[in-house]
C-alpha cells in the first residue's frame, strides 16, 4: 500500500518530538520533510531537536528545512519555561545542525506543486510559515490534501491567557491569515481536546521500566514538562498536545463540529480563536476525544517492541 505523503511543520518542543516519534514509529507515512518554525524554541534550536529524534530512530535521511526566526509582525516569545532551555526538557543531547539549504517555505510550496491534493500538512506549531506561503501565493495551500493544525481554544480556557492558546498567541497575525483564506481542507485540534491527553505518572513509570534508548529519551524529555505542569496548574503528569493530531489521523478517535474561525490579532484577547460553530462552517474542529484510546494507540505505536506489556498494563488498569 502506498504510504500517505506528509509534511511535518513543527517547533520541537517536547510534545512535537513525541509527535515526530509516533509518526516515524507508525511506519504509515512517507515523510517528505520536516519543516521547523520558531515557537517553543527558535527555529535553529528546533532543527537541532528534530535531528536528535531522527538520530535516535535512525532516520537521518528525512530532510529538515528551517523556517523563519521570528513571527510575522510581533516580538517573538519562546516557550522555554514550558519545554526547557534546550526545548526538550533540558536533557542537553548534543546539538547538531543538519539542515537543507532550501527554506522551509520553498520546500512546502514546491512539494505542494509537485504533489497536488496528495500531501497532508501536520502543523503543530505557530502558523508563521503557512501564512508566509499564502502571502506569496494565495492559492497554494488549497493544494494540500489536508492541513491538520494544533492550536486555539474554542470552549475552554487558553494556556497563554484566559482566551488564547500558545501557537496562535505567539503569532496571531499568521494564524489570522491562514484562517481567513476560507480553506475547506483544514482540521483544527484545539486545547478543548488536547487538554485531555494527560501522560500520567504511571504511564511514564511503565516507559521507564522498558529501559530502552527510546524509552529513556521519552522518560527524560518529559521530566521537565511534568515539573512545569505541577508548578503551573497542580497537574500530575504532563499534557502532550501535538501527538493527538497524528494518532487521530491514523485511528479516528476524535469527534468534530464544523465552524468558521477568526483570530484576534492584538490587545487583551491577542491570539484568541473565535470559533463560530455552525453546520456550514468550513473548518472541522475537534471537540471530543477518547483519551484512553489515544494512549492505547500512542503507546503501542511508539513502544511496538513492548506491545504485550502495554496491553497488559491497560488490562490490569495500571495505566
Ligand atoms: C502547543 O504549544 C506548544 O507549547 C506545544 O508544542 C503545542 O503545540 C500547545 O498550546
Ligand atoms: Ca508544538
Amino acid at each position: 500500500m502506498n504510504k500517505e505523503k506528509i509534511i511535518l511543520e513543527i517547533d520541537p518542543g517536547i510534545d512535537d518530538s513525541l509527535a515526530l516519534i509516533s509518526t516515524i514509529k507508525s511506519n504509515k507515512y512517507d515523510i517528505l520533510g520536516i519543516s521547523i518554525v520558531s515557537g517553543n524554541v527558535d527555529s535553529t534550536q528546533g532543527c537541532k531537536n528534530a535531528y536528535k529524534v531522527l538520530e535516535l530512530l535512525n532516520h537521518q535521511h528525512i530532510p529538515i528545512y528551517k523556517g523563519d526566526d521570528l513571527p510575522l509582525k510581533i516580538k517573538y516569545t519562546d516557550a522555554r519555561d514550558t519545554h526547557g532551555n534546550d526545548g526538550i526538557g533540558e536533557v542537553y543531547f548534543p546539538d547538531k545542525l543538519h539542515i537543507q539549504e532550501k527554506h522551509a517555505k520553498d520546500f512546502i510550496i514546491e512539494t505542494l506543486e509537485k504533489y497536488p491534493n496528495e500531501v497532508i500538512i501536520f502543523a503543530l506549531g505557530p502558523l508563521t510559515t503557512l501564512a508566509k506561503i499564502s502571502l506569496e501565493n494565495k492559492e497554494i495551500l488549497k493544494k494540500a490534501k489536508h492541513i491538520k493544525i494544533m492550536g486555539g481554544s474554542a470552549r475552554v480556557h487558553g494556556n497563554c491567557s484566559p482566551v488564547a492558546e500558545y501557537n496562535f498567541w505567539v503569532d496571531p497575525h499568521s494564524a489570522k491569515i491562514v484562517f481567513n483564506l476560507g480553506l475547506e481542507n483544514i482540521t483544527l485540534y484545539p486545547l478543548d481536546v488536547t487538554y485531555k491527553i494527560l501522560f500520567t505518572p504511571n504511564m511514564r513509570e511503565m516507559v521507564r521500566q522498558f529501559d530502552t534508548e527510546l524509552s529513556k529519551f521519552v522518560y527524560d524529555i518529559t521530566g521537565f514538562y511534568v515539573d512545569f505542569h505541577w508548578k503551573q496548574e497542580r497537574t500530575l503528569g504532563c499534557i502532550i498536545n501535538d501527538p493527538l493530531v497524528i494518532v487521530d489521523d491514523l485511528n479516528n478517535i476524535v469527534e468534530f463540529e464544523n465552524a468558521d474561525i477568526d483570530i484576534v490579532e492584538e490587545g487583551v484577547a491577542r491570539g484568541e480563536s473565535i470559533v463560530d460553530f455552525k453546520p456550514s462552517g468550513k473548518v472541522k474542529v475537534a471537540q471530543k476525544v477518547d483519551n484512553r484510546k489515544f494512549f492505547e494507540y500512542f503507546l503501542k505505536t511508539v513502544f511496538n517492541d513492548q506491545i504485550n506489556d502495554v496491553e497488559l498494563m491497560f488490562k490490569k488498569e495500571m495505566i
